[in-house]
């Protein structure tokens, strides 16, 4: 084949197309009937790749039988070579790579059975719904409503107490409560109901998210809409959302038996299961709602990783901070009155008491951690302007920090404002923003298939 210096064919002359595997192949004939591809080869096809020739004719029935004599040929010379070599491993790839392609081509006809983006919508709407309850639920605990139904009736407790007979009943259920004994004795029926509201919407907003998620679930499931791979995941979803119930009361409850306040553990653990099954929520509706993000960098996943990990330790210790109601010493910043480090620290034994028992320890926790999250992401955006990430990345990345120096000054006001309800409900909603941010930009470099 006569070329010239840049390998091109000179104008005029006869060519035959070499395939990679060095067949020459008269022009008009290639390969596309076979693959069902225009002349550009899918990578998803490296064991086809061979086989590839220079298109000259669309639908020549030449082109097919040459594809395919090139495929026996090909599977021919690699079993000899294979035989030949003892290389099975090679073989074994090949083979195993297009068994990967015909199960993913597989499931991605199952996925189109139910419609993902439709899907993902509703899982997202019921991830709003999830973060919602996290704000509602802060403001129940802000406004000391948290221990006024003393009872826990998931089916029936559903209606309010619609006469005054059923109101006098639920009041007097409070009034035999450490809380109303010790903090709130001679509160009015009508005072009550201002408490009472609070925690009524906290658990019907409980019951209405299970509501919102499972009657779905339960619809998708028996006409098999749901894509293949998810079934596991949107059960474990719903089987949570039940433990969150139950841990929600088992939280009530150890505030109904001596001290008129729940246990701090119950408390950050309540918080950090509902942050759990918003993130399963939120991170599976991007899977299905954003199917093309990914990225080959490893950088950015890995960092996105650790900023995840700090945000959760920084969203438990807030959650400590409030069952241990820390938010109401040390009013002040940057320091802790007098103090960087208050001689207080370490104050209980055992040693590790201080940094689950310890209000202040816990505040100084929470104050240096959130100088971490926020240190971790300037790094990110620094290093995804300074490696060139793609636009969304980098815009991602600084989106995220500023969302979290707004979160560290909603923070510093709840502080040194003492903890008003507004503020402190506001950098609760914060907390849950800064971690949706957070698992996006994980999800936009997450490891796909594609991005191997
Ligand atoms: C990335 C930064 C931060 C995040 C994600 C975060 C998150 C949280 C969360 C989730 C809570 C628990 C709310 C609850 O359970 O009701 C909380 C409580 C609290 N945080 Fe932060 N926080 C951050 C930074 C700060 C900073 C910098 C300060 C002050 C210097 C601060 C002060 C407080 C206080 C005082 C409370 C207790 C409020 C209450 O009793 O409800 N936070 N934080």
């Amino acid at each position: 084949m006569k070329t010239d210096r840049e390998g091109a064919r000179a104008p005029g002359s006869f060519c035959m197309a070499r395939t990679p595997a060095g067949i020459d192949v008269p022009p008009g004939l290639f390969l596309t009937s076979y693959t069902g591809l225009t002349d550009k080869p899918r990578n998803d096809t490296p064991f086809l790749r061979h086989l590839l020739v220079h298109p000259a004719h669309p639908a020549d029935m030449g082109a097919l039988l040459t594809s395919f004599a090139n495929l026996v040929f090909e599977l021919g010379r690699r079993w000899r070579f294979t035989l030949a070599s003892g290389r099975f491993g090679t073989l074994a790839r090949d083979m195993a790579y297009s068994t990967t392609i015909r199960r993913r081509r597989r499931t991605r006809r199952i996925d189109r059975a139910g419609n993902p983006a439709a899907i993902g919508r509703w899982l997202l709407f019921v991830a709003g719904l999830v973060a919602l309850m996290v704000v509602v639920g802060g403001i129940t605990r802000l406004t000391e409503s948290g221990l006024s139904i003393a009872y826990w009736k998931p089916v029936s407790g559903i209606l309010p107490p619609l006469d005054a007979e059923a109101w006098q009943r639920t009041f007097a259920a409070y009034q035999a409560t450490p809380e109303y004994r010790l903090v709130n004795r001679g509160m009015t029926l009508d005072e009550f109901k201002s408490i009472f509201w609070w925690e009524y919407v906290h658990r019907l907003l409980g019951r209405l998210i299970g509501l919102a998620y499972g009657f779905p679930l339960l619809v998708l499931w028996m006409r098999r809409r749901i894509p293949s791979g998810l079934k596991p995941r949107l059960l474990l979803i719903f089987l949570l959302g039940g433990a969150q119930g139950l841990l929600g009361w088992f939280m009530v409850k150890s505030g109904l038996v001596h001290e008129p306040q729940v246990s701090h553990y119950r408390l950050a653990a309540h918080l950090l299961l509902a942050i759990l099954i918003f993130s399963l929520l939120l991170w599976t509706a991007l899977d299905l709602l954003e199917p093309r993000h990914g990225s080959r960098q490893r950088r950015w996943r890995a960092m996105a990783m650790v900023l995840l990990l700090l945000v959760v330790v920084q969203i438990g210790l807030g959650a400590l901070v409030a069952g241990l109601k820390a938010g109401y010493a040390f009013n002040t910043w940057p320091k802790m009155g007098e103090h960087w480090l208050p001689p207080e620290l370490f104050a209980l034994k055992p040693f590790w008491r201080n940094f689950f028992d310890n209000a202040i320890m816990v505040q100084f926790l929470h104050r240096l951690n959130a100088m971490l999250v926020a240190g971790w992401c300037l790094l990110i955006a620094v290093s995804t302007w300074r490696f060139e990430a793609p636009p969304r990345t980098i815009a991602a990345a600084l989106a995220l920090l500023l969302l979290i120096v707004g979160q560290i000054w909603l923070g510093i006001v709840t502080l040194v404002e003492g903890v008003p309800v507004a503020i402190a409900a506001a950098h609760q909603a914060g907390a849950v923003l800064v971690l949706a941010l957070t698992l996006y930009f994980l999800h936009m470099n997450r490891r796909t298939a594609h991005h191997l």
